[in-house]
């Protein structure tokens, strides 16, 4: 028997009334907010008559890599825009949402951006390059179709607002606390949105969309991994406890997989239930990961305990 699949165009079809109804409650419960408003301008200097120097950061060098990290992610929204269209087109609920969405990650890149230069937290030139280049390599999303998209962001929404939580909380200055818990807001509505598509998927083509996850949660990468030197930067994250293996088995995938529903769908046919087994048997490698790095960050711990009390 061949599974049950629907093409591109039937599945936006059907779950057009879906996007409409999120996208009107997206409207109805976004809260407009003005960047320059999180901005400490006063603190700005010209740059041509005092140039950077790297003493004059107030954040340390772990709170100055997470938030360039997250800001180069935020600034590949033309490739992330692009990727969007092809999954969901520009018709409809869905193009009026892609257009929104890609309008309220627009002013993540500029209020960091801004927050960055004014305070010289980071240095400005080495930023730019950084921007020109992750530009450049762009974002490619290698063919997914809609259910992968929608998949993918479900988990990436979610993923980028705890990381920008996680860096305000962790460079210990108010203001960029309050900034970027307001872009992690805006996180938080964008992962409901494609979070509830997914459910309305599940429903429609249940076989198919857990396929999607599946496929999502075996190979997810944040988007940053354009990013000059990303492995490194990502490891000096992980270990501030920013975003780490932890964090990423415990709040990210499987709140959604619970959310979903996904280990109790009922009547999947053998490739789904195949990419079911598979994704359980990540979870469990994953699991067994974040725990071996504990008891690496544990061990560290006690050795650097002993130094002092020595
Ligand atoms: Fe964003
Ligand atoms: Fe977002």
């Amino acid at each position: 028997m061949t599974p049950l699949r629907l093409d591109r165009l039937d599945l936006l079809r059907e779950l057009e009334p879906t996007a409409a109804k999120n996208l009107d409650r997206h409207l109805a419960i976004s809260k407009e907010w003005m960047p320059h408003e999180y901005v400490p301008w006063s603190r700005g200097r010209d740059f041509d008559s005092e140039p950077y120097e790297p003493g004059q950061s107030t954040l340390g060098p772990v709170a100055q890599i997470a938030f360039e990290v997250n800001l180069l992610t935020e600034d590949n929204l033309p490739g992330y825009h692009r990727e969007i269209v092809d999954g969901f087109g520009r018709d409809g609920a869905w193009g009026t949402w892609v257009n929104r969405w890609t309008a309220e990650e627009g002013r993540h890149a500029i209020v960091m951006r801004d927050y960055l230069l004014v305070t010289r937290a980071v240095d400005p030139d080495a930023l730019e390059r950084g921007r020109m280049q992750q530009m450049q390599v762009g974002y490619d999303a290698v063919g997914k179709d809609a259910l992968r998209v929608m998949a993918y962001v479900s988990f990436q929404e979610l993923a980028t607002r705890i990381s920008h939580r996680n860096t305000g909380r962790y460079t210990e200055d108010p203001i960029a606390d309050r900034l970027l818990a307001r872009v992690a807001a805006d996180e938080n509505l964008h992962m409901v949105f494609y979070r509830d598509c997914v459910t309305a998927a599940l429903e429609l083509t249940p076989s198919q969309m857990a396929i999607a996850i599946a496929e999502e949660v075996l190979g997810f990468e944040m988007p940053g991994t354009g990013i000059a030197d990303f492995g490194r930067k990502a490891k000096q994250i992980a270990k501030a406890g920013i975003y780490d293996l932890r964090i990423h088995h415990d709040q990210v995938i499987l709140p959604l997989l619970t959310h979903w529903g996904f280990f109790e769908l009922e009547g999947l046919d053998p490739e789904a239930e195949q990419a079911r087994t598979k994704v359980s048997e990540f979870l469990t490698a994953l699991e067994g990961l974040a725990r071996s790095y504990e008891q690496k960050a544990q061990a560290r711990a006690d050795r650097a305990r002993q130094r002092v009390d020595a």
